[in-house]
């Protein structure tokens, strides 16, 4: 038998053996409550996926034996020990906003274990179906230099743990993964279950992990590094950068400079605040697209044949387990539980005092009903623009078809505005939220529940409808909000990220 891992010949082997190894451990179990739910069991029984699939239930029973599993990557030609490098790699699900925190846990686990991270590995998510990996979307050099006091960290595995890929991890069940980090995970169930795998094997991989590290009783040094991996370590590639500058260049140039410059600012009415509108622009975040629409459960107004779509989309995506649709969509707007549409998010700007000057930057991957769905909103706000409308096709080539640099884009554009405010609550509402406000930049933050219970009332007047949002907005544009203990730090960088006043 081969003692160094390499190629196809003996990773059979390696199923093969554990297979084979299972067995005892595993038929009790099967034969137990889970054979009397199914009659079919005896066909899947020869099934080594099914296998495979009940092997990882139990894998941190098998932990222990597959330590005898005949790959032995840990060991070197001559039998000994590799020495003990420590390294640790991670696997992020998610769109870039989700990815974004999974970095910032991973370096702060790195952290708890004393061990070198190895750049994560970003997954391809269902939904978005980009491929970008880290190094295409952030500054590796820059992320790594401003954590060189804090983290040792590298680019790739020393060619020793050159086995240690997603394909790897993707093809059977292997000692080196954890893949049973509790949600919130506290730091010393990093101690007590990743350490002893780095010391065994020298390398641990940890998927899947976001949200996989605590926000309550973590010690402030380890928060302040996550606080300083989100706002200063992680910055997008040059080219995004100069992408982003480019459109925020040309929205603070007014398309026609007379007419801004005499209009008023009128900056959440009720204090009627006039100032010069040249060369401001407010970002609306409006994450409306099909999956959002049919996940939320909520009617959109558009119909019988909009509700049609959005069940059967429902239907073959999620085969109809979508929580909400317990709910009447009453219930669920009475809730603030359904997203803003563009009709929706244009009458509360409106209301909020923005008007037909205002400069506004739409940050949409795609909307759901495309341009006829947003026209109410271009009627409000003529002036309303977005990459397209602002960057040439030639500009937009390294990002074009990629969710996440595009989000990139977006995510860059919309920390430069004068206001943000979000149509749906949501990982990029979030981070915006989070990082705007460590920034001390202005967002407003929609009442959703106001809004739901509003948009039900059928015989309100505008006057009325204006004042009950002025109303119910009062607190929502970006005052300084503390973390609560289990609370996102990167929602609520205060206090934990920011200086006391
Ligand atoms: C971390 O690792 C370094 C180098 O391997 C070692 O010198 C140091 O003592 C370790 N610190 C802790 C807290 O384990
Ligand atoms: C903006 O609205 C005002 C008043 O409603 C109107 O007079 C003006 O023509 C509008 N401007 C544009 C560019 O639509
Ligand atoms: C709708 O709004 C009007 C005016 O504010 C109010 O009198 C009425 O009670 C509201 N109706 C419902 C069902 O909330």
């Amino acid at each position: 038998m081969k003692l160094n891992f390499s190629g196809s010949h003996s990773q059979s082997h390696t199923i093969a053996g554990l297979f084979l190894l299972l067995l005892p451990l595993l038929l009790p179990n099967l034969f137990g409550p889970l054979g009397r739910a199914s009659p079919s069991m005896n066909g899947m029984l020869q099934n080594l996926d099914t296998w495979l699939y009940y092997a990882e239930l139990y894998s941190d029973k098998l932990q222990f034996n597959s330590r005898v599993d005949s790959g032995l990557p840990w060991l070197t030609k001559d039998g000994s020990r590799v020495p003990r490098l420590q390294k640790y790699h991670v696997f992020l699900d998610g769109g870039l906003n989700q990815q974004k925190m999974g970095i910032c846990d991973a370096v702060a686990v790195a952290k708890i274990l004393n061990a070198t991270l190895v750049i994560p590995h970003l997954e391809v998510n269902p939904v978005w179906q980009d491929s970008s990996s880290f190094t295409e979307i952030f500054d590796v050099d820059h992320f790594i230099d401003v954590l060189r006091d804090e983290v040792s960290i590298v680019k790739d595995l020393p060619s020793e743990y050159s086995w240690s890929t997603r394909e790897y991890y993707g093809t059977g069940i292997r000692g080196t993964r954890i893949k049973t980090a509790p949600v919130h995970a506290t730091a010393n169930w990093y101690l007590e279950n990743v350490l002893p795998v780095l010391e065994s094997y020298g390398i641990a991989a940890i998927a899947p992990f976001s949200h996989r590290l605590t926000f309550e009783n973590l010690p402030a040094n380890l928060q302040r590094l996550r606080c300083k991996v989100n706002f200063q370590a992680l910055a997008f590639v040059p080219h995004i950068r100069a992408l982003g500058d480019t459109l925020v260049n040309r929205l603070r140039s007014s398309p026609n400079k007379n007419q801004a410059a005499q209009t008023k600012y009128l900056l959440l009415g009720r204090d009627q605040i006039g100032k010069q509108n040249a060369g401001k622009f407010v970002v609306l975040h409006l994450r409306f697209d099909k999956d959002m629409a049919a996940h939320s459960a909520c009617d959109f107004g558009g119909g019988k044949a909009e509700k049609l779509a959005l069940a059967k989309y429902r239907q073959v995506l999620w085969q109809g387990r979508v929580l909400n649709s317990q709910f009447t969509d009453e219930e669920l707007r009475n809730q603030g539980r359904c997203p803003l549409t563009p009709e929706e998010i244009g009458l509360l700007l409106a209301a909020l005092g923005f008007d037909n000057n205002t400069r506004l930057y739409l940050a949409s991957h795609k909307v759901y009903g495309g341009e006829a769905r947003i026209s109410t909103l271009r009627k409000l706000f003529p002036l309303m623009e977005d990459k397209k409308s602002l960057a040439s096709v030639e500009e937009r080539a390294k990002v074009e078809g990629k969710a996440s640099l595009l989000a990139a884009v977006d995510y860059y554009v919309s920390m430069q505005s004068n206001i943000f405010i979000s149509a749906s609550p949501g990982n990029m509402h979030n981070a915006l939220v989070g990082h705007r406000a460590y920034m001390n930049l202005k967002t407003i933050r929609p009442n959703m529940a106001l809004l739901g219970q509003l948009f039900l009332n059928k015989s309100m007047e505008w006057s009325e409808f204006q004042r009950a949002v002025l109303d119910g907005h009062k607190n929502r544009q970006g005052q300084i909000r503390l973390r609560k203990e289990k609370q996102s730090i990167y929602t609520y960088p205060a206090p934990d990220c920011m200086c006391q006043a």
